[in-house]
């Protein structure tokens, strides 16, 4: 348990009062079966719909360029009747669903899996890089979602030219105000509108901009990610565990890169925003600042050091699964180990079929694998 994630979850608790204590109830089951379960584990807290390998934008920091919307699997979306077969298996212990991709609002079925989710009385979140959100504004707004996460790397053409797309950037922002305009037509308070920034060498300098973008895209919270990155001699230690488990964990390849920037430079950086945010908001509209990992100072420098090491726990496979086009259940994003596919097996059977138990054992006595150091997955809880 990250103590400095405490401010963000009473935030999150005020806003969201039976989804938090859901979250928390589940969380503590699953914390009881990583340690007494043998391997096995309780229904998951999430599950992440990876609705397409296809993405209309190309990110200069995104591992998975190249390495995943150019594979072989690119042009399979989900469908919904896979989607739609899962929502009505999981609905009885209500998982919180995330819709990510690729571009999840390319999927064709994207807002009937949302009305198919919300039916089922789940929380749902989209991640979505906002280029379709103008087109999309009122399927977004009448499809009862509870939170839209939209990238925003810069102001302006900063933003654009981090995303590879001309224009974007104003895209985004009137398509994110049509979405205000909306629920406040329909007196609606959903869905809740977050901006995620990922820290790289390309916005570095000009991060605290980000605290003028997030009032002017009416958001409700900002947040700022620190840089997923890895390195050859990481991946070369996790082709051991996966020879183990006869799987490959390809998709870390992109990410193999050197982020550019130490930990320090960030870590002045974050401090400045932290100050000029609590300026801004006792003047102008409110909106909740959060940086994720939410790391301390000396966490920080550490994680952006070549030899970072950590003795962190990953606790993901217990709580969180990943359904992929091709049906596989698998417990991380970035590896192809699967637990089994829920067309044939459904989505219960899966989470608790030998595969997945040989999994959680082996990560369970190594308490982390080596590829796995810099997953952000690992401060979620
Ligand atoms: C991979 S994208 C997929 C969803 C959607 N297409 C989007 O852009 O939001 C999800 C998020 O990952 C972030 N991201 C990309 N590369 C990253 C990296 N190397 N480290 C951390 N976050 C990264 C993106 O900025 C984006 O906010």
């Amino acid at each position: 348990m990250n103590y400095r994630n405490i401010p963000r979850l009473i935030y999150k608790a005020l806003r969201q009062p039976g989804y938090a204590l859901r979250v928390f109830v589940v969380r503590l089951i699953a914390l009881f079966f990583y340690w007494f379960g043998k391997g096995k584990a309780f229904c998951p807290e999430a599950i992440t719909f990876f609705l397409t390998y296809r993405c209309n934008l190309s990110c200069v920091m995104c591992g998975q360029n190249n390495s995943r919307s150019n594979s072989k699997d690119a042009k399979q979306d989900l469908t919904f009747g896979l989607a739609e077969n899962v929502i009505k298996e999981v609905s009885k212990f209500r998982p919180n669903i995330t819709l990510f991709g690729g571009e999840p609002l390319l999927n064709k079925d994207c807002f009937k899996i949302i009305y198919q989710i919300k039916k089922s009385r789940m929380h749902c979140l989209v991640i979505t890089n906002g280029a379709l959100v103008e087109d999309f504004a009122e399927s977004i707004v009448n499809s009862g979602l509870d939170e839209l996460n939209v990238s925003i790397d810069g102001k302006g053409e900063l933003h654009d030219r981090i995303r590879g797309m001309p224009g974007l950037y104003d895209k985004i922002i009137k398509g994110l105000n049509k979405i205000a305009d909306l629920k406040q037509k329909g007196n609606k308070n959903l869905p809740l509108v977050n901006i995620q920034c990922t820290a790289t060498k390309y916005n570095l300098e000009h991060l605290e901009e980000l605290l003028d973008v997030a009032p002017l895209a009416s958001a409700d919270s900002l947040t700022f990610h620190n840089l997923i990155f890895t390195s050859s001699e990481l991946m070369d230690k996790q082709k051991i565990v996966d020879n183990e488990l006869k799987c490959k964990s390809e998709y870390w390849n992109g990410f193999i890169f050197d982020p550019g920037f130490d930990g320090e430079i960030l870590n002045k950086k974050f401090r400045l925003i932290r100050k000029i945010w609590k300026e801004k908001v006792k003047t102008g509209k409110f909106f909740s600042l959060d940086f994720y990992p939410n790391f301390t100072s000396k966490e920080l420098e550490e994680y952006y050091r070549k030899d970072f090491r950590t003795k962190g726990t990953c606790l993901s496979p217990w709580i969180t699964a990943y359904v992929f086009p091709e049906g596989d259940l698998r417990p991380c994003l970035n590896s192809d180990y699967s637990f089994g596919s829920v067309m044939d097996l459904g989505f219960n059977s899966s989470w608790n079929s030998e595969q997945a138990l040989r999994f959680r054992r082996l990560l369970k006595n190594k308490s982390l694998f080596p590829g796995c150091i810099r997953c952000t997955e690992l401060y979620r809880y």
